[in-house]
């Protein structure tokens, strides 16, 4: 009698604490997803890569989290923001030449399901909180028209980063927002402050228990003009380069950024379901501060320097192996598929992006074996990858050489004068695993190679979408529109 009733009681607890835990599960809302981007950051800003720079925040969640080192993006801002957003390269949305300019009427195209949408099917509480850069000529076009349930921010590629305003380098004009509404309570704000207070925000405002969110913030930083606060240049006191001096501020104030909303995060109790993703959109532009150093050129560019991104992910309790350097492929877009696999849902099987969500969660190979670094048929130019090879076709872009990190003596590191001539070779082949830095042009040397490639290539260009790249309209013109840049022209 005795004995059946200590073994009922076990039992007791043995079923509370199995429901407990079955419940739990079953209450437990899918991972909320931060996705964090940089704009313009090098290879060599980051303190995993550079011990001179200043970034606590990002080291320590780098450092606990997964490094990706061969994560690659495009080497400018619109066609990276156009992958990420649809699981497509570029090129088959249209947008693969240069970036969407203020005048003109260009856009990602109404025909493709963006991330936010896809997660606003899956229950997702979505916000974004930064730049844009996508198109805004129709309100269509914006982000709170295309899954984002608010919008704080930019729709412009660069602007000043306190008056919010595009100044005399183009047609002034104010751009911040609010969700639809012009946005002027934070002009004199520098947008780092800004935006990493309104992530704050957000974070705060949802419960973590109750629904999932996905938090896109692509910052302002650290994209040209050089401006910061002289609290963050001053931790660089040392460095005699006045432009590098700045840009390493910059660097050192979205790092502040970070730390504030990773802090929000923690205290809102995020961390037991959450995964934090953190990339640049391109690689660093060499003539304004930033610097790809050990690889070969600079943003807007096909070489590493333009298109071998900086990023980690890092989450306390969904990798099952943290604390590394992951080393396999992956390209900006398959964060679409591989996002939604982390959501619980599913993308489309024509996507070129590929989920990836094994290879980040526990390091097990690639599924990926090559990649369209990217085709652009205005510049008749182009970059693949298949396996340790790289092939590039026609000129990669303008800065063409290996830029150390400006030392204190040389004023003006920019050196323009290191031109590439490939003469007659329309096409140079390297090895990117034996020879990361691109010094060694294997054309010649291996001619099956090469063939093998440009069949992949010419097979590659088959789907293309022209480049949608109209000419600027004048009735884009702030003038027309209380001074802001504002939807209504197109
Ligand atoms: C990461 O990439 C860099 C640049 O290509 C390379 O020098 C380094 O060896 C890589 N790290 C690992 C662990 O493979
Ligand atoms: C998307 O729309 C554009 C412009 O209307 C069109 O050129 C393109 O073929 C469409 N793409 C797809 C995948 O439907
Ligand atoms: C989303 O929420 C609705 C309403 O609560 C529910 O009917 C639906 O099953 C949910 N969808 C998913 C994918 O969880
Ligand atoms: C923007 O939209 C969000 C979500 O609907 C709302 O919470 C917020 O108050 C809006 N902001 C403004 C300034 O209207
Ligand atoms: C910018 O434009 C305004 C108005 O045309 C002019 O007064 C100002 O000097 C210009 N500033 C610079 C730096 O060119
Ligand atoms: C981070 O938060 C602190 C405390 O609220 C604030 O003083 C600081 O300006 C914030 N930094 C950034 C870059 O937003
Ligand atoms: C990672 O861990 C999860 C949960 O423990 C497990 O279900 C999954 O199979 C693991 N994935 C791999 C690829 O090891
Ligand atoms: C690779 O793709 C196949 C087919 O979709 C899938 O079954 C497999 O799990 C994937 N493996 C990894 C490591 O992602
Ligand atoms: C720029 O590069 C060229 C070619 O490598 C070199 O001759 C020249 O000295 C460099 N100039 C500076 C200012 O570093």
């Amino acid at each position: 009698m005795f004995l059946m009733s200590r073994m009922t009681g076990r039992s007791f607890l043995f079923l509370a604490v199995w429901m407990q835990s079955v419940l739990n599960v079953q209450l437990k809302v899918s991972p909320h997803i931060v996705l964090i981007v940089a704009d313009d950051l090098g290879w060599n800003d980051v303190g995993w890569h550079n011990s001179q720079m200043y970034t606590p925040n990002l080291d320590k969640l780098a450092q606990n989290g997964v490094i990706l080192n061969s994560s690659y993006v495009l080497p400018v801002c619109t066609p990276t923001r156009s992958s990420l957003l649809t699981g497509y390269y570029p090129y088959h949305v249209g947008l693969q030449h240069n970036v969407i300019h203020s005048s003109r009427p260009s856009h990602l195209y109404m025909n493709f399901t963006l991330l936010p949408q896809k997660l606003k099917e899956l229950n997702y509480t979505t916000h974004m909180v930064g730049k844009w850069h996508l198109g805004f000529c129709n309100w269509n076009y914006t982000p709170t028209y295309r899954g984002f349930d608010s919008f704080l921010g930019m729709y412009l590629g660069a602007e000043d980063y306190y008056t919010h305003s595009t100044g005399n380098s183009t047609v002034p004009g104010y751009d911040f927002r609010f969700n639809k509404s012009v946005y002027h309570e934070v002009t004199g704000e520098y947008s780092a402050n800004v935006f990493a207070r309104r992530a704050v925000d957000i974070i705060n405002s949802v419960d973590p228990e109750k629904e999932s969110l996905f938090l896109y913030v692509p910052f302002q930083s650290v994209h040209y003009p050089l401006q910061v606060p002289k609290k963050y240049e001053d931790i660089y006191s040392h460095i005699q380069n006045k432009a590098r001096r700045t840009y390493c501020g910059m660097v050192s104030a979205l790092d502040e950024a970070v730390g504030n909303i990773t802090n929000a995060l923690t205290q809102r109790g995020y961390m037991d379901n959450l995964l934090l993703i953190f990339t640049t959109d391109n690689g660093g532009p060499v003539n304004h501060g930033a610097n790809n150093w050990p690889l070969r050129g600079s943003k807007n560019t096909l070489w590493e320097g333009g298109t071998k991104g900086a990023a980690f992910v890092y989450s306390k309790t969904l990798l099952n192996k943290t604390k590394y350097v992951n080393t396999e492929m992956f390209h900006v877009v398959d964060w679409f598929p591989t996002l939604l696999s982390v959501a619980g849902g599913k993308a489309e099987p024509d996507l070129d992006g590929i989920d990836l969500w094994p290879t980040i969660q526990s390091g097990v190979p690639s599924n990926r074996s090559m990649f369209v670094y990217n085709i652009d048929e205005i510049m008749q130019n182009a970059a693949i990858r298949v396996g340790e090879y790289k092939l590039i076709e026609g000129k990669p872009g303008t800065h063409n050489g290996w830029y150390p990190v400006p030392n204190n003596q040389r004023k003006h590191f920019n050196n323009q004068s290191i031109l590439h001539d490939i003469g007659e070779l329309k096409y140079q082949l390297f090895n990117i695993r034996d020879d990361p830095t691109e010094h060694f042009n294997l054309a010649i040397t291996y001619p099956e190679v090469l063939k093998t490639l440009k069949g992949y290539l010419e097979d590659f260009k088959k789907t293309l979408v022209p480049a949608f790249y109209p000419k600027g309209d004048p009735k884009s013109n702030p003038k027309y529109y209380k001074g802001n840049w504002s939807p209504g022209w197109c």
